[in-house]
């Protein structure tokens, strides 16, 4: 007889729960293949919590009795404690953190284990498990993007006066305040959170219920289960219930907006921390020398944000291939989608919680924010403007200060340093109060409108952010 044809023996049919209706075994590769037990693991305590909220609701619902759901709170709650003690024992034979917590459920009490799985499928389990786990972690990813918004705001305020060259093309454009540029990053992260807010939203619906897709013929409870685990409503279709990842690449989206927000600042810190700018200095608990260059200090930190936001953008690629061409409903490619969910989570939240440290640990250096802004030419734009509130027509007023600025530059001076007479052989406009426009506090001041880089206006976008946060 070909060992494929043979009849398995008993010992080898209870490897799988439904091993019933299957002559041999899987191979051993292909049962590592399928498991997932090595990373689903994570979920155990929200696969608890829901079989708790499922068996209350068949309780209730008269489909076990009183006597089962006792055994089953009993045998789940001591479950939960072997895990977190690390004592409980995962058999990757058993595929998967369901079927390893009710295996052990049906040794611990005996046959109210196996009627938890009444009116269930593991397809609305683990859509349910993963919503769950989804919901806590964007409340503590929230979380941390708050501290670090508290550090964005108290290092602005503290650099509300103090002035740098804003850049456009990375060139100096014009003069802004320190605390105005930290204040853009306050605004990505206030949508960041808006975006996670609304992907929690819709998330938060409950898919147990539909079973394995079509439903199920018990007398069950949904709105009683939804209400239990905190969802603010039911999946409204089984079949999309057990099928559906959107929540799960919305907010892989979402966090890699976060990440790619957080990559703008590390490339700007880096950038800072250079000598040639000398903006800044990180704290060196966030930054390695180099094994061969004694005079080194390297910004790993920030480095490494914007190197991990590659694999961030990668897993929300992942998903949406993953999704893209599968049929209606649960297919097994649906495991796929916890290793990119996990690493996402894991990766934004170490990354948000090193950033609001960092920031509190960055040194500024306002001399050389100055000097750079001096050299730069910075405040052109406040010429031309004032000659065409003089009267001159604003492109006649671009090209006189081009003119004025080359002069400049061939004398390497700045515009504010040149005299009376020199600036006015470029236009007759120009009188004694040009030197109160070409001061870098002039400039700053006279932006003086709700997101200008007025000083005073950094003041009231940071009391506006503080009332936001609180
Ligand atoms: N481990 C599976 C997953 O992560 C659980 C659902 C399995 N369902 C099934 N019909 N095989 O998707």
């Amino acid at each position: 007889m070909a060992p494929s044809k043979k009849k398995a023996t008993s010992a080898e049919k209870s490897r799988n729960t439904w091993s019933g209706r299957f002559d041999e075994p899987v191979s051993e590769l292909v049962q590592r293949y399928t498991a997932s037990v090595g990373f689903d693991r994570r979920l155990a305590d929200y696969d608890i919590q829901g079989s708790l909220a499922h068996a209350t609701m068949l309780a209730d619902a008269g489909i076990i009795n009183a006597a089962d759901l006792a055994a089953i709170e009993r045998g789940l709650s001591q479950i939960r404690d072997e895990i977190r003690s690390g004592e409980f024992v995962w058999l990757l034979e058993l595929e998967d953190v369901h079927l390893n917590i009710e295996k052990r459920l049906t040794a611990l009490v005996g046959d109210a284990g196996k009627r938890l799985h009444t009116a269930r499928s593991r397809n609305d389990q683990v859509a349910t498990d993963i919503r769950l786990y989804l919901r806590a972690s964007i409340d503590e990813i929230v979380r941390l993007i708050h501290a670090m918004q508290h550090a964005l705001l108290d290092l602005a305020e503290q650099h509300a006066y103090t002035v740098m060259p804003g850049f456009t093309h990375l060139q100096v454009a014009q003069p802004v305040v320190f605390g105005h540029h930290l204040m853009a990053y306050f605004e990505m992260l206030k949508r960041d959170v808006e975006r996670l807010s609304d992907c929690r939203k819709r998330m938060n619906k409950l898919p147990l219920g539909a079973a394995a897709l079509a439903g199920t013929s018990y007398p069950i409870n949904r709105e009683m289960v939804a209400r239990e685990l905190e969802f603010d409503g039911v999946c409204e279709n089984s079949l999309d219930a057990v099928s559906d990842r959107d929540f799960a690449i919305e907010f892989c989206a979402a966090a890699a907006l976060v990440m790619t927000h957080l990559s703008r600042l590390s490339e700007e810190l880096i950038l800072w921390m250079n000598p040639a700018f000398g903006f800044i200095d990180l704290a060196d608990r966030f930054c390695t020398g180099s094994s061969i260059m004694p005079q080194k200090k390297n910004p790993d930190v920030p480095e490494l944000v914007r190197g991990k936001t590659g694999r961030v953008n990668g897993h929300l690629v992942a998903l949406l291939t993953l999704m893209k061409a599968q049929p209606l409903a649960y297919n097994k490619d649906n495991q796929e989608d916890k290793e990119p969910l996990f690493d996402t989570v894991d990766t934004l939240t170490d990354t948000l919680r090193i950033y609001a440290d960092m920031l509190a640990g960055v040194r500024v250096n306002a001399d050389a924010m100055r000097n750079a802004v001096m050299r730069g030419y910075a405040t052109a734009t406040d010429l031309a403007d004032y000659l065409t509130k003089k009267g001159m027509p604003f492109r006649e007023a671009h090209e006189a200060v081009a003119r004025a600025v080359r002069f400049a530059e061939q004398s390497d001076q700045d515009l504010g340093a040149l005299t009376l007479d020199e600036l006015q052989k470029f236009s007759h406009f120009i009188d004694e109060d040009i030197f109160d426009v070409l001061t870098l506090e002039g400039s700053i001041n006279s932006r003086n409108h709700i997101g200008g880089t007025a000083p005073i206006q950094v003041c009231e976008a940071i009391t506006r952010a503080r009332k936001w946060l609180s």
